[in-house]
């Protein structure tokens, strides 16, 4: 089966607010200069052997061209996102209208109102999935998504805010090896991902600040925002095959490829991808 990837289009996208440590205000995108490197990633993922989808963003979300936060998709199911920040939670809605629109079926939450879960937290590695906890996903939020889509979830609590989602310190590659951020988890985090990866490529709080880890893996075919000398000498050994898609002007708000790519089965590439 083909990785899918939801996007949304840039045409509001904007930094009209500040939730993270890489967005002021006084720094605002360049839509134009946006438009040209969203289409080059569709382009890329696609020539990657992606399939992507995408929708159009709203007036007033400026932060919906970040779909991965608004769903954790699994198989045909997906939970809604339940964002920390009100600043984004109109975003959950659309999402959740496109999935429904696809025949996705949703899962319900329980009726606590402290439960927060942002999809860039969520990143699947074989069949189970690892959550980042702390600055956007609660403890509780995190335990709830392997309960709702019935499989493991490994928590990893977040201790740098400059990665305040999971998906900004941790990359699988396949079914054995990720990019790994580890400076980026507490200690309990750094056990558990030692335990369920056996090769992990561990990059710099440095290396991380490029982006690299916030990038898509398309069967070989690794899409990343940059990618730093030594991280691509061991990727390249590896067998990998680097397309860098430059994503700066998404990169003042905080958000790189991953952000910007909906995984639509968070858990089939991985599983599918065992090795032999
Ligand atoms: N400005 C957005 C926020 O702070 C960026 C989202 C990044 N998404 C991600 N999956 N890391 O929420």
């Amino acid at each position: 089966m083909n990785a899918r990837f939801l996007l949304c289009s840039p045409d509001h996208f904007d930094v009209t607010f500040e939730i993270n440590p890489w967005m002021t205000t006084e720094q605002r995108p360049d839509r134009p200069s946006a438009w040209r490197q969203w289409r080059a990633l569709v382009a890329n993922l696609r020539a990657a052997g992606a399939e992507v989808f995408s929708y159009e963003s709203r007036p007033g979300l400026s932060d919906m061209v970040f779909p991965t936060d608004v769903a954790v998709a699994v198989g045909r199911r997906f939970l809604r996102g339940r964002f920390r920040h009100p600043e984004r939670r109109a975003e959950a809605a659309y999402g959740a209208a496109w999935l429904i629109g696809q025949g996705y079926e949703e899962l319900e939450w329980p009726g606590e109102p402290d439960l927060y879960l942002e999809g860039g937290d969520t990143v699947g590695f074989g069949d189970t999935i690892v959550c980042g906890t702390g600055f956007r996903t609660s403890a509780e939020a995190a335990r709830y998504v392997g309960v709702a889509h019935g499989v493991d979830v490994v928590s990893v609590p977040l201790v740098d805010p400059r990665f305040y989602h999971l998906d900004m310190s941790f990359c699988p590659l396949d079914g054995r090896r990720a990019i790994c951020a580890t400076e980026a988890w507490d200690e309990s985090g750094q056990r558990a991902v030692a335990e369920l990866v056996p090769e992990q490529l561990v990059i710099t709080s440095e290396e991380a600040l490029t982006f690299c880890a916030n990038a898509v893996v398309v069967g070989e075919t690794i899409v990343m925002p940059a990618c730093p000398p030594r991280v691509r000498a061991q990727l390249e050994e590896w067998g990998f095959r680097i397309l860098v898609s430059g994503v700066s002007e998404f990169i003042k708000a905080g958000g790189g490829i991953r952000c910007m790519s909906l995984d639509l089965d968070l858990l089939r590439r991985s599983t599918a991808q065992q090795p032999a």
